[in-house]
């Protein structure tokens, strides 16, 4: 009889810690961060500034001395980060795209910058960049050239790692042109991975592997989120309506595959943000930020700080859409809802908030309005039984308690978004 009881009693112990191992696991499971690229950066997505979408391969430095890519534009942009409360609201990273090379490697095969338009080097730039409390970032290309036509790291990827380790940059933009297979493709970008953790150096990994693999096969984002901190997806975004809603249609209609990749250390990258240039409106530029911080996407402004209006720069240093954004939950948001030309978009965020973006698609007539169920939201949690609503985007306006059977009405511009933060109290979220 005892020993029954103890063979059940053994049983029923064993029984428990199974289920509290897969309990664990299930967990584990459940936070991307633990699956992803192990050097501890980007934990949330990186901000910063980028050259290539507004100043694109200019190299005409006597024609054009003030857009040319130079050591002094980026000096001018350090010096803007820090003086003009960018780095403040968390953009950190001053990066260099494509165009920075000389035409050849020097005689011991590392790059060099080249010597007219970086006439001081990288590593003179990194600590100019590093004094102002700022990080430099760096672009180079996994196949034989870059997109542009510089030298490219394949067959060079642990030289490369080590002379932008002891330049002291912090961060690869690593593109993926002029690969002859994408098994090369794959094996370079995990090489330069691997090297860039072997210099001992903290530097953030961009990749671009699955842009050029989707034409291919469709990429193991589990793989790609062990090498890389964030990976483009989607084609280069111009200074246009027409780009940035491809990228927001590219990203809903692969969300099944790329959401659950992203979290903490790993992000899906959908390309710089281009407010304060030339081709969006006001209200497409509020749709582009209230999309990229719904989709916890790197915030890489690609504009010029010496030429930017007030209204672009207050809604590019928005704290209350830079917090949704950099929430440290880490969970990328979806579309939820596609009706009658509105989309709904929403995203999960720590203590159990949620941010809700609401998008006029229609390209004709003016603001339209939009009534949604609050019960709908959140996966009918959000709201349950009331929760406090604030818009942050067109205005900042608290528009109160709504219980779970109510509804919100809004108004939205043309092409342009109703931002709102569900939250369970009036207290809004700071930025840490
Ligand atoms: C590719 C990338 C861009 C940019 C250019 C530079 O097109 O996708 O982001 O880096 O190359 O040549």
């Amino acid at each position: 009889m005892v020993t029954v009881t103890m063979k059940l009693t053994s049983r029923v112990q064993h029984l428990g810690c199974l289920l509290a191992l897969c309990f664990l696991a299930q967990v584990l499971w459940d936070i991307p961060g633990v699956w992803a690229l192990d050097n501890g950066l980007a934990m949330t997505p990186t901000m910063g500034w980028l050259h290539w979408e507004r100043f694109m391969c200019n190299t005409d430095c006597k024609e054009e001395p003030d857009s040319c890519i130079s050591e002094k534009l980026f000096m001018q942009m350090a010096d803007l980060m820090d003086s003009d409360g960018w780095k403040e609201v968390g953009y950190e990273y001053l990066c260099i795209d494509d165009c920075w090379m000389a035409a050849q490697r020097d005689s011991k095969g590392r790059l060099q910058a080249d010597p007219i338009r970086f006439p001081s080097g990288i590593r003179h730039l990194a600590n100019y960049v590093h004094s102002k409390g700022l990080k430099l970032g760096i672009y180079a290309d996994v196949g034989k050239k870059t997109c542009a036509g510089f030298p490219g790291s394949f067959g060079y990827y642990d030289i490369d790692a080590e002379t932008f380790a002891d330049w002291g940059v912090d961060l690869l933009k690593f593109d993926g042109c002029y690969c002859d297979s994408v098994e090369q493709l794959a094996d370079g970008y995990k090489h330069m991975s691997l090297a860039l953790n072997k210099t001992g150096r903290s530097i953030v990994y961009s990749c671009e592997w699955p842009l050029y693999m989707w034409p291919f096969r469709k990429p193991n984002y589990t793989e790609i989120r062990q090498y890389c901190n964030h990976w483009r997806n989607s084609g280069d975004v111009y200074d246009s309506w027409q780009s940035v809603k491809s990228i927001l249609e590219w990203t809903s209609s692969n969300q099944k595959t790329i959401v659950s990749a992203a979290g903490p250390g790993g992000w899906n990258d959908p390309d710089m943000l281009v407010i304060g240039n030339f081709g969006l409106s006001w209200d497409q530029q509020i749709t582009q930020m209230a999309l990229w911080a719904i989709m916890a996407a790197p915030l890489l402004m690609s504009n010029d700080l010496r030429h930017i209006s007030l209204q672009a720069k207050m809604l590019l240093q928005n704290k209350d859409v830079i917090a949704i954004n950099q929430d440290p939950l880490g969970k990328q948001g979806y579309l939820l809802r596609k009706e009658d030309n509105f989309e709904v978009w929403e995203r999960p965020l720590s203590s159990l908030a949620w941010a809700v973006a609401m998008v006029n698609l229609q390209e004709i007539g003016g603001p339209r309005s939009y009534t949604i169920n609050i019960a709908s939201l959140g996966q009918g949690v959000a709201c349950n039984p009331a929760c406090f609503i604030t818009e942050l985007l067109p205005t900042k306006t608290k528009l109160g308690f709504y219980e779970w059977t109510s509804c919100l009405k809004t108004r939205i511009n043309p092409t342009g978004t109703v931002l709102l933060l569900l939250g369970r109290s009036q207290t809004f979220k700071k930025l840490p």
